[in-house]
This record gives C-alpha cells, structure tokens and sequence, in this order.
C-alpha cells in the first residue's frame, strides 16, 4: 500500500471525535481556539466552493522560490510523524494518551536510530552511523555510478515491484522533489558523520551519532525559521513573536498557541493554515538540464501503460519508485544558489486557485471518486469533519482590525456562493483569499501568518534540545540580526545555511571541505550528551 502525504494523518481522518473538545484537555490533537464555535456550512456548498478554487489563474510567486514547497512539505511530515509502533497506536486508537510531542527532530530521516531501525544505516560507516544512500539503475539493472537515489528494497530492475525507500518516513517519496530533498539530509548527515570522526576521534558509535544529529538538527531548525518561515509570513511578524533583549537573547512570545503541558498539534494549523502549501504546488516542472518539462501528476487516464517501462516512469513527478536515470535534482532549479547552473522556478502564488494536478490527478487517489481525486474538496470537507471554526470567527479571535476582516465582496466569490460565505468561509479558504488580498499571494496574511509562525516558534520552544532551548542556545541566538538569513555565525557562515546544506550533496562540498561550519568549543564536548535525542 501506498503511503501517501496525507494519508497518515495520525487521527485527523478520524473526524471531530479524535480531537479534545474540553478547554484544558490536550491529546494528540488540539485546538488553538477553544472557545469558537464550529463553522457548519453545507457539504453541497463546500463542494461547490472547492470547484470554484479550480479555475484556471494560477501565477508565479516572485517571493517564493519553488523549492520551499516542498522544504514546506518535509516539515509538515517531520512534524507530524510518529514512528510508534502501529501495536502501540492500535492499543490507543484515538492517539490521546501514547503521543510523541511533535518536534522538528527529523524523525523522517533518522526512524529511531542505528540500533532500533539499522535498516536505514550504513554498517561499514564509522560507528554504523552514516545513512544508506541508494544509486540509480540504468535501464539494464546497472546501478550508476555518479546518480543517487534513496536506498531501496531489493531493487534491482526498473520493473520490480521492490521499489520501496528504505527511510524513517514513509510519506517522503510522495513525488520526485520532496524524495530528493531527503536524500540531501541524508548526505548532509554523513557529511556532518565525517567531519566529526576527523575532528573529534573520541566520540565513537552512539556519542558520534547524537552529535551528528544535534547539529543536523539544528542547522535544519535554523532554515526552517529564519529561511522558510520568514519568507512565507507576513514581513515584520517573526521579530514580533521571536523577541531579542538588550543582551541579544531571543524569546519566544506566543498569544494563542499555548500549550498547557506539553506542544501538541492543532487542528487549525495541521487541516487549514499549514495546507496553504497546496496552493505554492506548480503544474508543470523543470528538474534539471536535461529532463524535459514534465507535469507535476498526469491523470491516471493519460498515463502510459506499465509496460512501457520507460515512458510509464518518467511521465511525470509521483513518487514510489526509483529515481529514473539522468532525474537528479539540479537545486539552482529550486533554490537561489549562486553556484550552479539552472533557471529558477518560483512556487505558485498563495492563493485560492489550486493547480490542475492536484485538483484532478492526486496520486493515489479513487480517479472515479470525484472527491477523493480532488485535494481543494478533500480539505474543505476535512476541516468540516474536524470542527474548525470560520476565518472570519478566528480573525476576530485574533483582534484582527474589523476592516481587514474579509467579508462579502472581499471574497472575490460570485452567484450562490458570495451570499452563502459572505460572512462566515471556511479557514482553509479564508487564510488563502487573505494571502491574495493582503500580500498579493506572495506571503500568508495576519491569520494565516500568525496561525503558522505561532505553532512553528512554539515547537522549537517547547523542545527542550532545539537550538532556541539546547543548552548552547546562547552561542547561536546572539548572531546580529543582518545575519538572521544566513544562519547561525559559528555553524554555517560564510556559507548560506542552504548551500551548506545543498552541497552535502557532492562529494566535496566547499563549505564543508574549508571547515567553516565547524562548532565552535561551546557547542561540543559534554554537551552533546544532552543535546543529542536518542
Ligand atoms: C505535490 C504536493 C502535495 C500533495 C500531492 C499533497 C497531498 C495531500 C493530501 C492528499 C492530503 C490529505 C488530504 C485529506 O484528505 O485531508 C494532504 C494533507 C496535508 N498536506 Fe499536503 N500535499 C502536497 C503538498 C503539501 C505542502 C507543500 C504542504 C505544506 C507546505 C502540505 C501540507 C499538508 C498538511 C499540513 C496536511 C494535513 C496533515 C498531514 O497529513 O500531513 N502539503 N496533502
């Protein structure tokens, strides 16, 4: 079966039910805003209002390259997967009791460690440590050499069914962008392993292991906030909510999300605010210099037929299965990198028009269920089943000033529906109509914005080993805030944090190879015991 982005939504499928009503009670799931009551709106009138964000009017982002969709979409997974044992959610099916608290650990990468899943691990790597790389097959079964992919069950033939990635995260081999993204982490892992075992030759096995984690952990926690969320929420917001004092230690200051015990995933984040990722997703994409454009999904009707191995895997971006020869990622395609040669794609704008793909081609889907194929109708009927208030309601919540409210006209809705939601519209509708309206799509607006960085931020603050709260927290946090998009000084610079990142993915990375992201002192030694997670 298919493990689909989505498709574990660790009880989100299970509807209103699974999420804690109570004002105090926080489970597996929880809510923001507590007191607001749910918006019923009409099935029928969901539908329509879904097929009305299926018109054609998708346009570039010139804010957002197209890379960070899919970094926004690996965060979405790392932050709600959680490698329990299915025995352990089966004894707790409503997932209020065994939970693990939602943290950018990386879990999807790293499963639960060399000892408890060393499927994932390279044996022969100093201490077991490094993580598998896969190659890529040549359409006679010969792996080649300089291609890689993530490692894969038994695959030895284009044709197999074995095609499986052998990764913490099932849901990262959705589609070609977000499987090449993980294989970058992986190589930033070993690349990280090795720089380690050079300088530092006394930690050995489980030590060398925590301390490679920490400070992949942290280097991705550092983009997360400074490179994506910064980009993706109102200008200005994220200095409101992470404060830095006289001494320049940074703070979090949070309004409405607030977890009572311990960071908890709220429904308004996971089933509205954060699906603003839908809307960045392009049609079509260029991967490199030699692939051709290719639709982001074909419809199951316009697929090849499996037996023509060839065009059947290279017709357009789905996932679950093996990288074809010559589809490696070219990132100066995705991201802004100064070092190699590529066109820059921008994401789409956030806005209420979804691209064709996911409006008629999601994989994995029922293709004669007209709502199963349809994402826009699947998260519109979700934040129903889940309860979620209005956006209008959550504004207000929020203080947002009665004439930003968007309401009647605002909508840019026509006929039936401009009555039906002219004063209450559904949060996930409502976040993106607010994007377009306030930012021009090119950034979340106040609700949307605020709903996001909150959760983010809280996150990061409610894990006690994240690099706001690690015990060399202050070594990072005290970087001059002109160096806020680079990263932090001692871990990444000169080097952009991405870059560092992105040329894990050769063998001699430059950054790496000069030394400059080394630790300094006060980010190693006794520390990593602490740091590290097991
Ligand atoms: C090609 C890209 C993508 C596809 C095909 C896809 C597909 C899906 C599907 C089918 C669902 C389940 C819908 C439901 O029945 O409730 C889902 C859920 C979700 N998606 Fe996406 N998605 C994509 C990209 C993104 C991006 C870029 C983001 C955010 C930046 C995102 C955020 C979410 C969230 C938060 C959920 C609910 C929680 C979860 O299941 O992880 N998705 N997506």
């Amino acid at each position: 079966m298919e493990r689909h982005h989505g498709s574990r939504t660790r009880g989100l499928s299970a509807g209103i039910e699974a999420v804690p009503q109570g004002p105090f009670f926080e489970g597996r799931f929880g809510r923001m805003f507590r007191n607001l009551p749910v918006f019923q709106a009409n099935k029928d009138d969901l539908l329509a209002l879904a097929e009305s964000m299926t018109q054609a009017g998708v346009v570039d982002n010139p804010a957002i390259p197209a890379g960070f969709t899919y970094l926004g979409q690996f965060v979405d997974h790392d932050i709600t997967f959680d490698p329990n044992s299915s025995l352990q959610r089966m004894n707790d099916p409503e997932g209020l009791v065994n939970f693990r608290t939602p943290r950018f650990d990386l879990d999807s990468l790293y499963g639960r460690g060399p000892v408890e899943t060393p499927f994932l691990y390279e044996q022969d790597s100093p201490g077991g440590v490094k993580l598998l790389v896969g190659r890529v097959i040549d359409t006679d079964g010969n792996r080649i050499q300089d291609q890689h992919d993530l490692p894969r069950n038994d695959f030895r033939q284009p044709t197999d069914p074995q095609q499986r990635a052998l990764i913490g995260d099932p849901r990262n081999v959705e589609n070609t962008f977000v499987s090449q993204l993980h294989l970058v982490f992986i190589k930033f892992h070993n690349k990280v392993v090795d720089k380690i075992s050079n300088e530092q030759p006394q930690l050995r096995g489980d030590d060398l292991f925590k301390e490679a984690q920490r400070i992949v952990r942290w280097h991705y926690q550092w983009v997360v906030i400074f490179d994506f969320l910064a980009r993706i929420i109102p200008e200005g917001m994220l200095d409101r909510l992470l404060r830095t004092d006289d001494e320049g230690m940074r703070s979090v200051r949070l309004r409405f999300y607030r977890p009572e015990r311990r960071p908890f995933m709220p429904v308004e984040f996971s089933a509205a605010a954060y699906r603003f990722g839908h809307s960045q997703v392009r049609g079509r994409y260029k991967i490199n210099t030699t692939v051709p454009v290719r639709p982001t999904f074909l419809p199951a009707s316009d697929l090849p037929p499996k037996e023509n191995v060839f065009e059947f895997r290279t017709a357009d971006f789905r996932g679950f299965r093996g990288l074809p020869p010559s589809w490696t990622v070219s990132w100066p395609f995705f991201f802004e990198l100064d070092d190699g040669q590529g066109v820059l794609q921008q994401s789409f704008k956030i806005d209420t028009n979804i691209s064709g793909p996911l409006v008629n081609a999601l994989p994995g889907a029922d293709h004669q269920d007209p709502i199963d194929r349809s994402l826009p109708k699947r998260n519109l009927l979700r934040g129903k089943a889940l309860g979620l208030p209005s956006g209008q309601r959550v504004a207000r919540r929020m203080n947002v000033a009665h004439a930003s409210i968007l309401t009647g006209d605002d909508l840019g809705l026509e006929g039936d529906l401009a009555d039906k939601f002219a004063n209450e519209t559904p949060l996930w509708f409502y976040i993106l109509k607010e994007a377009e309206v306030q930012q021009n799509g090119e950034r979340l607006g106040t609700v949307g914005g605020r709903i996001v960085a909150e959760v983010l931020l809280g996150l990061l603050d409610g894990d006690p080993l994240s690099f706001l709260t690690g015990t060399v927290a202050t070594a990072i946090v005290r970087a001059p805030p002109a160096l806020a998009r680079t990263g932090p000084p001692s871990l990444s610079l000169p080097c952009k944090t991405w870059r560092v990142l992105l040329q894990a993915r050769r063998p001699s990375g430059r950054c790496l190879r000069q030394g400059r992201h080394t630790p300094p002192r006060t980010m190693r030694g006794p520390t990593y015991r602490r740091a590290g997670k097991a």
